[in-house]
């Protein structure tokens, strides 16, 4: 089951409540591929991508204001990943999506925010 966990928090409750909110569109997601709805598929990765855009400015702008050191990595991150939804979106247009597309999508934002996101939480807490 897809879903956002308590080992995942930051702390920081506006980025934990998007945090969850986008393993919700992974779950949905997840929910198209097992049902092979190519039209709710591309709905749900346009909901994702729109969300992580904004999730992405938000915790960009809590880093800048904190004078974070790592946010030219971190934001290079979240642009490669930005990147890499938009070719999935356009790859699903012509074709369902895969159950290996959504075990990649999990498995890159859990990595993320148990490791990249982590970093800053002494940062935007001080
Ligand atoms: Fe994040
Ligand atoms: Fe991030």
């Amino acid at each position: 089951m897809i879903e956002w966990t308590p080992a995942l928090s930051t702390g920081v409750p506006l980025l934990d409540e998007q945090h969850k909110a986008i393993f919700q569109w992974l779950a949905e997601l997840e929910s198209a591929a097992v049902d092979e709805r190519t039209l709710f598929g591309v709905y749900a990765l346009t909901r994702l991508k729109h969300y992580m855009r904004e999730h992405f400015a938000a915790e960009e702008a809590l880093m800048k204001a904190a004078e974070y050191p790592g946010l030219g990595a971190h934001m290079a991150e979240h642009a490669k990943f930005r990147a890499k939804l938009g070719e999935l979106q356009i790859k699903s247009i012509g074709e369902d999506i895969s159950a290996d597309t959504v075990e990649f999508l999990v498995d890159w934002l859990t990595n993320h925010i148990a490791k990249t996101d982590m970093a800053y939480v002494p940062y935007l807490s001080s």
